[in-house]
């Protein structure tokens, strides 16, 4: 008797995993459809392509590589960095008409540097993750960057031909108050700097940002008083920029949470200030090169 509920509790349960899982993974028409626009509206080397090249009409659209949907089948995640494409991604592109994607991986692409990240970005009000990381792109970031407020990681690290001036970095972030991982490596920011007649500091309102990577962003210190209110940070990386005007106290004391700061190449003078041993925290000073009365030492 008590076996036969037992068995019977089993089935129950499992069937009901069955339907879940099974419900899951259901790929809409329409969804799947845009798949294959956005496919064949994409410029890619098929020989190169590893998932792209590979969605067609046959199979579960949810479980084509790099796809993922939520319960209800819309999709929610595309993964299509190191795809070889090169073009195909205008205001208009398919892409955009994924209105509840969360998350866009476009990195590590052949984009020519003339390509702008393109505007219709902006229209995925849902992203949480956005990353473009070395994907060729070129020109002004566009301020649509700034409509996504759900936002939690922006990674637009490692193309040189990006450039933040209008919007500047502070303008962009404004309203993406969820940030925790900020990567803008490379990006041209010469002209995020303290500015006398800034009124209100934009940057202090990122209270969960703990990740900021800013190396080889052509910055000259005196930075803005935003940067310095950062205090969230854990992992800051600052290499390659012109520091000359920063102390190493003023890093030490304004980001008390720092478990990673590099350094290279910054220019930096003065002499490890004596709070350095109160950062409990900091496990790794990677790189920190400094020039002591023209003596060059690493920490
Ligand atoms: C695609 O990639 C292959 C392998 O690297 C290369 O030989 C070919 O020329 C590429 N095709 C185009 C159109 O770029
Ligand atoms: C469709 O994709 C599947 C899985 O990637 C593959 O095995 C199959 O050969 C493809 N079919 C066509 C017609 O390309
Ligand atoms: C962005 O994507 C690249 C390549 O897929 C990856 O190496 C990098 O870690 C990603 N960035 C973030 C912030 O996750
Ligand atoms: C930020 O949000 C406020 C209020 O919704 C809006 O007035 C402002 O234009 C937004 N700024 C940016 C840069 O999007
Ligand atoms: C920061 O993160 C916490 C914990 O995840 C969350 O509850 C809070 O809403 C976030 N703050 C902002 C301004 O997004």
């Amino acid at each position: 008797m008590l076996s036969n509920l037992l068995l019977l509790i089993y089935v129950l349960t499992s069937s009901f995993i069955f339907t879940t899982h099974s419900y899951i993974n259901k790929c809409l028409r329409h969804q799947e459809i845009l798949l294959l626009q956005l496919r064949d509206e994409l410029v890619f080397n098929s020989s190169l392509s590893t998932k792209l090249v590979r969605w067609n009409e046959s199979g579960e659209c949810c479980k084509w590589h790099c796809v993922e949907c939520d319960a209800s089948g819309y999709v929610v995640s595309l993964q299509l960095d190191d795809e070889a494409i090169s073009g195909g991604i205008g205001d208009s592109s398919s892409l955009f008409r994924f209105k509840y994607l969360q998350k866009l991986n476009l990195g590590y692409n052949y984009f020519y540097y003339t390509d702008p990240i393109p505007r219709g970005i902006g229209k995925l009000t849902y992203l949480t993750h956005l990353n473009l990381s070395c994907a060729g792109f070129g020109g002004q970031v566009p301020s649509e960057i700034s409509f996504l407020k759900r936002l939690v990681s922006l990674d637009i690290s490692g193309d040189s031909s990006i450039i933040l001036e209008h919007p500047n970095l502070e303008m962009l972030v404004q309203n993406l108050t969820e940030l925790r991982e900020l990567h803008l490596d490379g990006v041209d920011m010469s002209f995020f700097r303290e500015r006398k007649s800034q009124g209100h500091i934009i940057l202090s309102h990122l209270p969960n940002l703990t990740s900021l990577s800013l190396s080889c962003c052509g910055l000259h210190a005196p930075l803005p008083k935003s940067f310095w209110q950062l205090h969230s940070l854990s992992v800051l990386r600052l290499d390659y920029n012109d520091l000359s005007a920063v102390s190493l106290h003023e890093l030490f004391t304004n980001f008390p949470s720092l478990t990673t700061l590099t350094l290279l190449a910054c220019r930096l003078k003065g002499s490890i200030p004596s709070n350095l041993a109160s950062l409990t925290k900091l496990i790794h000073v990677v790189r920190l090169q400094y020039e002591l009365e023209g003596r060059k030492e690493e920490e």
